[in-house]
């Protein structure tokens, strides 16, 4: 490119605004970290998720991405209130839920649905598909009365692409992609609006992973869905994805639109991370140059000050240590969530970091 790259570029034409649908400000979750068997005594705290933000906009995939136990399953599960955060806020529909309970918990939650991960763990081998999958009914009865609830299942069945007359048989007699679309008919059940799918592919063979997620984009157009979508690795979330969020070790360390992502990362860390993403091509995977991280990720209870990259970086400097990097807050993004719209949290990003105008 023969134009000269600054910091700070302005973004040329906004998108016209999308409403966001989820807003996650600040959320932090930090475990307890103790010592002892008999007498525990707290000595520190397990940082798993230590100030996120973004806006998941509805009928988009976001993608959320990070080595294992940078924290991505931890935002998932404080998105469901599945544990308590520690600070921060979860606006869904502009309504902080991350503090309800009871009743208020329940209507939202009919509204946000999680996929797990392991399909082989994740439905109980005791109960039949068509109990697994109308069990949210016994929660949520007014969605599917008891005399419409077998009809409902063989819908979630087929919808899913799995035979209705499949509907007595128990988790075993399954693949696991089988067992995986079990798991998403249940997502389903409840019709909600958001699907929060943790790593949904990552226990199944590479031959039915696309055909999963697939099944997933499929699902979204007809049901109008939003998804966050958590991969580990960005090959497989780029099917899928408008949008990607980077993690290490409990942050975000870039956002952005998906050919933003993948064909201009500024991070030092995506950066590392795409070059490990296998290229078809075998001229451009002569071309490319493999990026080997060194050392291991620090401890989550003891991160490094600054930049938490900064020790496996290979453009770290002083600066690096002293003072962290930060991205944008989201809402400046509101209505600019067009590929444009990019944010790293590097000081030395060496490409346009776009920011927002504000006309
Ligand atoms: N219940 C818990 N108690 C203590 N530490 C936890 C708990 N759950 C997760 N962690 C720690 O938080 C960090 C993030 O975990 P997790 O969110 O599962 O990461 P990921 O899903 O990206 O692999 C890890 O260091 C993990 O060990
Ligand atoms: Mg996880």
């Amino acid at each position: 490119m023969s134009e000269p790259t600054t910091h700070l570029t302005k973004v040329p034409a906004p998108a016209p605004a999308r409403e966001p649908i989820l807003q996650v400000r600040d959320l932090v979750k930090h475990f307890p970290l103790t010592q002892g068997i008999v007498f525990r005594k707290l000595v520190g705290a397990v940082k798993a998720v230590d100030g996120v933000s973004f806006d998941l906009y509805r009928g988009e995939t976001l993608g959320i991405v990070g080595e294992s136990g940078c924290g991505k399953s931890t935002v998932a599960r404080l998105l469901m209130n599945l544990e308590t955060v520690t600070a921060g806020q979860v606006l869904y529909k502009g309504e902080d839920i991350s503090k309800l309970s009871g009743k208020a918990l329940k209507s939202v939650r009919r509204n946000i649905q999680m996929v797990f991960q392991d399909p082989y763990t994740s439905l109980n081998p005791r109960m039949t598909v068509g109990d697994i999958i109308g069990e949210p009914y016994e929660i949520h009865p007014e969605v599917a009365p008891k005399g419409d609830r077998r009809k409902a299942v063989e819908d979630l069945l087929d919808v899913v692409g799995l035979n209705p007359e499949y509907i007595n048989r128990y988790p075993h007699q399954f693949s696991g992609g089988q067992r995986q679309r079990i798991g998403i008919a249940r997502g389903l059940a409840l019709r909600p609006e958001i699907i929060v799918a943790d790593e949904p592919v990552s226990a199944l063979d590479v031959s039915v992973q696309a055909q999963v997620v697939n099944l997933m984009g499929r699902l979204q157009d007809e049901f109008d869905l939003s998804y966050m979508f958590i991969a580990h690795d960005l090959s497989i979330v780029r099917h899928i994805s408008d949008r990607v969020g980077v993690m290490y070790l409990g942050k975000i360390v870039e956002i952005g639109g998906d050919a933003e992502i993948y064909e201009h990362p500024t991070h030092p860390y995506t950066q590392a991370l795409l070059s490990a993403v296998p290229v078809p091509d075998p001229d451009a995977r002569e071309r490319r140059e493999r990026i080997i991280l060194v050392g291991d990720v620090p401890s989550p209870a003891n991160p490094p000050s600054g930049c938490r990259f900064r020790t496996r970086c290979w453009k770290a400097q002083e600066r690096c240590t002293l003072e962290e990097p930060l991205l944008a807050v989201p809402a400046v993004f509101r209505g600019l969530d067009s590929p444009a719209a990019h944010d790293s949290a590097c000081h030395f990003a060496e490409e346009k970091r776009v920011v927002p105008t504000d006309d």
